[in-house]
């Protein structure tokens, strides 16, 4: 099985780390090929858990090799603080990790852009501020444009800060009432060549690395980052990222052709969450004491980068069945069903109301999406603990039932369901 890839099928948080850290040691390489620090990945070790942001989570198993991919845009502060934070906490990082020369850089006029993009009320996305979207902006329009390669060059760096930095300024000033923030390209310069020395090490051809680790029978497993339904192509536009979170992004962001790919692990939790502004039919915008406050309070729904409430609501398979399509995904794995219990009844979105009329598939628009109401399948739900359930015949059947019919109405076998953080709080299924 050459290349694997673990994609969240919903609008990200999936607990997708969870997975890459169970099933990682069956390769040689972990990939991110999209998205930069705007991606939340939590791993649990017993008592220890690990928040990372930009760095692969693969990077938590020092055996084996992590790659930052040419379509992932770095902050190098960033990488610093992450690669710090392991090293304190004991997890060597060195020759294990590697970052493309082909990836993007932020810098801290993207970053200050993006927020005077948000500051206005019409055009908010609710974007987590790490500058992603200015970053790729720059890098479709190629003039603005830095990549980690160039921070081996100190003169060239220079000159294109020279270049760059003053038209960022006049576009900067240009969307500020008052007192425009401004910088300086020579600061900025030197700023980066104190990082580029501390990244050097990992700074190398990726594309190339991976090429050869195929050639020689090594196996890859993509990370996605985000959700599919952000996806700025197929998500709900324009309430998206920036980049292909579909594993369609893996054949740009790393250079890896999809002939490679063997195994896609569409990820969902038992529910759905989402941060940031977009629509959500099955949202549960039910009040401090409703079924959504209870959601986000047990299954802890806060943002990892930057601590927002998510918003909460039930699982819409009519959402699924359509990113599971344009993943390719060959199966599911059911995250956090143990928030689940101690509901009276659950409910499962099996198709939408618009305009009067019953639809089933994912509509295109995000303002139609808006006006959909969603159509509910109601189950039982269950009162167990069901946090120490190891085996699928450990679940209270109300619970088996909840996955039988996720997996009926996605229509893909669920490999693997999840009862807590821990990596031994997991059902591994047969087809596992
Ligand atoms: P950006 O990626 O910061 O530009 O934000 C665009 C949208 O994607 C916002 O709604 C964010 O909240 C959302 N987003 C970005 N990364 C993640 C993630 O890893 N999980 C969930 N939502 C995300």
């Amino acid at each position: 099985m050459p290349a694997t890839c673990v994609v969240g099928l919903q609008w990200g948080d999936e607990a997708k780390g969870k997975i890459v850290d169970l099933i990682g040691d069956r390769h040689q390489f972990v990939v991110r090929f999209n998205g930069g620090a705007n991606a939340g990945h939590t791993v649990v070790w017993g008592d220890r858990t690990f928040k990372l942001s930009l760095l692969p989570t693969g990077v938590l198993k020092p055996h084996l090799t992590s790659v930052i991919g040419n379509g992932v845009v770095v902050y190098p502060p960033r990488f610093l603080e992450e690669v710090g934070q392991l090293v304190t906490a004991g997890v060597p990082v060195g020759g294990n990790l590697v970052v493309s020369d082909h990836a993007h850089l932020i810098f801290p006029y993207h970053m200050e852009e993006e927020r005077l993009a948000e500051a206005n009320a019409d055009g908010k996305i609710g974007t987590t501020g790490r500058g992603i979207g200015p970053c790729y902006q720059d890098k479709v329009g190629r003039r603005f444009a830095i990549r980690v390669g160039e921070l081996l060059h100190p003169a060239h760096l220079r000159e294109r800060l020279r270049q760059i930095v003053p038209m960022k300024n006049r576009l900067i000033a240009a969307f500020t009432d008052g007192a425009a923030k401004t910088f300086d390209a020579d600061q900025l310069c030197d700023e980066y060549l104190g990082y580029a020395e501390k990244i050097r090490p990992h700074i190398t051809d990726t594309t190339r690395l991976l090429h050869d680790g195929i050639a020689a029978g090594k196996h890859v497993l993509f990370e996605a980052a985000q959700g599919s339904l952000l996806d700025v192509d197929h998500g709900t536009f324009p309430y998206v990222t920036s980049s292909s979170s579909l594993p369609a992004g893996i054949w740009t962001g790393t250079g890896v052709p999809g002939k490679h790919l063997t195994r896609t692990i569409g990820v969902v939790k038992a529910y759905t969450t989402r941060v940031g502004r977009g629509p959500f039919p099955t949202e549960l915008d039910d009040g401090p004491d409703g079924t959504g406050e209870r959601i986000r309070k047990i299954g802890r729904e806060y943002g990892t980068v930057t601590g927002r409430p998510r918003r909460t609501g039930w699982f819409d398979a009519v959402a699924v069945r359509y990113t599971a399509a344009l993943a390719g995904a060959d199966e599911i794995t059911v995250m956090l069903l143990d928030v689940l219990s101690g509901l009276p009844e659950l409910k499962l979105c099996v198709g939408y109301e618009l305009d009067g009329e019953r639809i089933d598939y994912f509509p295109s628009d995000s303002f139609l999406l808006e006006k959909c109401k969603p159509v509910f399948e109601t189950l039982p739900g269950w009162t167990e603990d069901i946090t120490g359930c190891r085996t699928f015949d450990d679940l209270p059947r109300a619970a088996r039932l909840y996955v039988d019919t996720v997996q009926q109405l996605v229509g893909l076998p669920v490999s693997v369901v999840s009862v807590g953080p821990d990596r031994a709080q997991t059902i591994l299924m047969e087809k596992y």
